[in-house]
């Protein structure tokens, strides 16, 4: 079956997470992605956080699947002629480098306009234009900076990073959007065009309702919803929401049975106003159905620890799948606490494709994630990662270079 990006040639010039991230879903969906690297050791990843000594690491494995590698030295002037002869057969460079870097290496925007003017140049940055546009960024200063870590966390701890990639994923999924649209746009243009996802500006995008409480905050002076309301006090920012729900729905996590020796016996509980009878009837206390305190949304919001409270006085009794299968019953919305463990395990997410199982030839098998978003026309079949320099010979090949040729070039340590 065709695949929805089936002929879109990228040139990927992305390391360590968030550009990655975007040139894996590229070729998910049917890309021909050629990732460049540096000879002899690749992108940094590959080397990190490794669980067998000598093996590309799961955290480059899990980036870079269904990719082609090919190694060069672009900053030898043969380098470069093999760059540019890329950058003319390729529709997109994708690239995550410090800033300048590109620049430094002699790729312009103006080069590859002089080059390809149908080229896309992709770029992750961790800032856009201001203050900090020259600085260098990993995942957590993203998510510092854009509005998640002061949000995150409890009342009266740090601010809170979280473990969700929100930084470095979180941008290689913008930036993929803004490539397809680019791409799109091309068709009726004829030109290409730079996109820019800068890494504060996607986690704000993330952090979106929090900008909404902060206005909210700011007229109000208070925020009915949050752990803070009735009793804390409200400053001039959007304080730590805790587990509270970022929605008009109260939610909040629940021990389950077990808490005391499993740290993921919990569940998250929404009390959504539509079933709040349901609510009332399974933990045993219609009482409040009629009890003014309790009977309406904004009547609940004045006693929401109470209400919690009680309610996990119930789901304590219960294991947190019991308790989700009771709950389900009566359509009250919640979610278990699952581990990574029992997440590796999950019978269904494998079933779709989204928990893969690949088998790569140094490292043997191992659990990846596949691709999220499914597609009825553009099936994904997860390949494994390339080693470095797997595919040298064959993508000169393909762009007209002899075996002499490519023999001369490794002689020389261009590739
Ligand atoms: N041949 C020759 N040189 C190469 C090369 C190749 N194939 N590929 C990369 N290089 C060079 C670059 O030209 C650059 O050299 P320069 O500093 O002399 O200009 C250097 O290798 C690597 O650049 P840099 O991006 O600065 O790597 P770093 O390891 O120092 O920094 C980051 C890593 C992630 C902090 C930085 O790349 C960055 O801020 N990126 C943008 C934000 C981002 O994506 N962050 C999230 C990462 S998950």
């Amino acid at each position: 079956m065709s695949k929805a990006l089936d002929g879109v040639r990228i040139l990927d010039f992305t390391h360590v997470q968030s550009g990655p991230t975007c040139t894996q879903l590229l070729a998910w969906f049917g890309a021909d992605v050629i990732k460049v690297e540096r000879a002899g050791e690749g992108d940094a990843t590959r080397g990190q956080l490794r669980d067998i000594p000598n093996v590309d690491s799961l955290y480059f494995t899990m980036l870079n699947h269904n990719k082609r590698s090919i190694t060069l030295n672009t900053k030898k002037p043969k380098g470069m002629e093999v760059l540019n002869r890329l950058i003319k057969e390729c529709d997109v460079l994708v690239e995550n480098f410090a800033p300048g870097a590109l620049d430094r290496m002699g790729i312009t925007w103006e080069h590859i306009q002089s080059i390809n003017p149908r080229m896309i140049v992709a770029s992750v940055k961790g800032f856009g234009p201001g203050p900090y546009e020259d600085c260098k960024v990993y995942e957590n200063v993203a998510q510092c900076a854009g509005g998640s870590a002061s949000t995150s966390g409890f009342d009266d701890g740090p601010p809170m990073v979280t473990g969700a990639q929100i930084g470095d994923s979180g941008t290689g999924l913008h930036l993929a959007l803004g490539i397809v649209a680019a791409l799109y746009q091309r068709n009726s243009t004829g030109r290409g065009q730079k996109v820019l996802a800068p890494m504060q500006d996607a986690v704000l995008n993330l952090c979106r309702v929090k900008l909404r409480d902060q206005q909210r905050l700011e007229r109000t002076h208070t925020l009915h919803e949050y752990p803070q309301y009735p009793d804390g006090k409200f400053g001039d920012a959007v304080p730590r929401a805790g587990n509270s729900s970022g929605g008009g729905q109260p939610g909040s996590i629940l021990k389950c049975k077990g808490w005391e020796t499993d740290p993921n016996a919990y569940i998250y509980f929404i009390t959504q106003g539509a079933v709040w009878p349901e609510v009332c009837k399974v933990i045993g206390q219609e009482d409040w159905l009629t009890d003014e305190a309790f009977a309406t949304p904004s009547a609940r919001l004045l006693h929401l620890k109470p209400i919690f409270a009680r309610i996990e006085q119930w789901t304590m009794t219960k294991t947190k799948f019991e308790a989700m299968e009771i709950l389900n019953q009566h359509d009250i919305p919640c979610g278990p606490i699952l581990s990574m463990k029992e997440i590796a395990e999950d019978a269904s997410l494998r079933a779709t494709g989204t928990i893969v199982e690949v088998d790569h030839p140094t490292r043997g098998k191992y659990l990846s994630v596949g691709n999220p978003i499914k597609m009825s026309d553009s099936p994904t079949e997860v390949t494994r990662a390339p080693l470095l320099g797997e595919h040298t010979e064959e993508v000169l090949g393909q762009l007209g270079f002899s075996a002499e040729q490519v023999a001369q070039l490794r002689a020389e340590s261009v590739i």
